[in-house]
């Protein structure tokens, strides 16, 4: 990246937002804000392996403040910028249980909400695999001007304004989508700002990867078991089987299915029917990056931004990749003898 042709995500998204008549710059201001979080928690992320040098979660450190756990911090990291800004009425996290809608004026003024996973993967912090902070933007449908409410967060996925997600990984990287398509954005350390490195980013529409917890696969149906001895076989194409890949951290397996092409896959199973990813804050924004980049990410039974979510925090099973392969499953997990 010469320093010379750089674009910042700002200059990016105010680009983008003067292609309509009516913007009024809040949707950039508010990516920005998002961006600010996650240069803050990127920040505390890469001193993670220091903890035992800085101090345990509950321990107190050398000022007399109490260490967080880096979820917890993510979680706050958050909710302030957002409730400091002008553009997010209220807000819903993996970490509370209900929603929170801000008191003061200029929050009440501001016509949008966001739902986050503030730390997504936190149980890879401790092997220093990739983690990252996942984020979805609605529209809110109660009346600007007054505090906003559970029915602003109960929106179905394919009403998102944008999504996204900051990953941590060897490079800390933005990536954002509207419907006007998906940008990636590195974040250049020596500047401090997150630079246009991958524009129009289009998911492969055929892969060679699946991505699953395959130790779960005791409790999975008949047509799960057919689609992974599926991936398993030589198939047609590619004369060998699938390569299986799976990190545990939804952002960076997501992340990779996004460059690289593949299907990612939680399923439910026997002893959970929905599976353990969250519709709103999880599948929802990742679904939604993945439409714009030409792939597909369906529950099984329908398109994941058709579920109307009748709860703040309710699950979701989810295939999700490139067309084809996702396609592919559903033809067995869809399959007569599972319906
Ligand atoms: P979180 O760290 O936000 O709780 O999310 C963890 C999620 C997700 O990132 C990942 O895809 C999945 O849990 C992994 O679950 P398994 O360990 O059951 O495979
Ligand atoms: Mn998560
Ligand atoms: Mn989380």
């Amino acid at each position: 990246m010469s320093q010379n042709n750089l674009i910042t995500m700002d200059e990016f998204t105010i680009q983008e937002t003067r292609k309509f008549k009516q913007a009024t710059g809040d949707l950039s201001a508010l990516l920005r804000d998002l961006g600010l979080a996650g240069k803050i928690i990127n920040n505390q992320v890469r001193k993670a392996g220091l903890v035992d040098i800085l101090g345990q979660h509950g321990a107190t450190n050398v000022q007399g403040e109490e260490q967080m756990k880096l979820d917890v911090f993510a979680n706050e990291t958050l909710i302030n910028i957002l409730k400091n800004c002008t553009e997010c009425a209220g807000i819903a996290s993996e970490e509370n249980d209900d929603h929170l809608s801000y008191e003061d004026t200029y929050s009440q003024n501001a016509k949008y909400v966001v739902l986050f996973d503030p730390l997504d993967g936190s149980s890879n912090i401790d092997v220093n695999a990739s983690i990252g902070t996942i984020f979805a933007i609605y529209r809110r449908v109660s009346p600007i001007g007054t505090p906003c409410t559970l029915e602003d967060f109960l929106q179905p996925g394919n009403k998102q304004v944008a999504a996204g997600y900051i990953i941590y990984g060897s490079s800390t990287m933005m990536v954002y989508a509207t419907k006007l398509g998906v940008n990636g954005f590195t974040l250049e350390p020596s500047i401090g700002e997150f630079c246009l490195s991958h524009p129009n980013m289009k998911c492969p529409e055929k892969g060679k990867i699946y991505s699953i917890n395959q130790g779960n696969s005791v409790k999975y149906d008949e047509g799960m078991m057919s689609y992974l001895s599926f991936c398993m076989e030589n198939n047609k194409e590619e004369g060998r089987p699938y390569s299986q890949r799976y990190i545990g951290s939804m952002v960076a397996d997501m992340h990779r299915t996004l460059i690289k092409g593949g299907i990612f896959i939680y399923p439910g199973d026997k002893s959970s029917p929905k599976g353990k990813l969250r519709l709103q804050y999880e599948c929802n924004p990742m679904t939604l990056i993945m439409e714009a980049a030409g792939g597909m990410g369906v529950s099984g039974k329908e398109n994941i931004l058709d579920i109307q979510p009748t709860e703040l925090h309710q699950r979701t099973p989810i295939f999700i990749g490139s067309k084809n392969m996702v396609e592919k499953a559903m033809e067995f997990v869809k399959a007569p003898q599972n319906a």
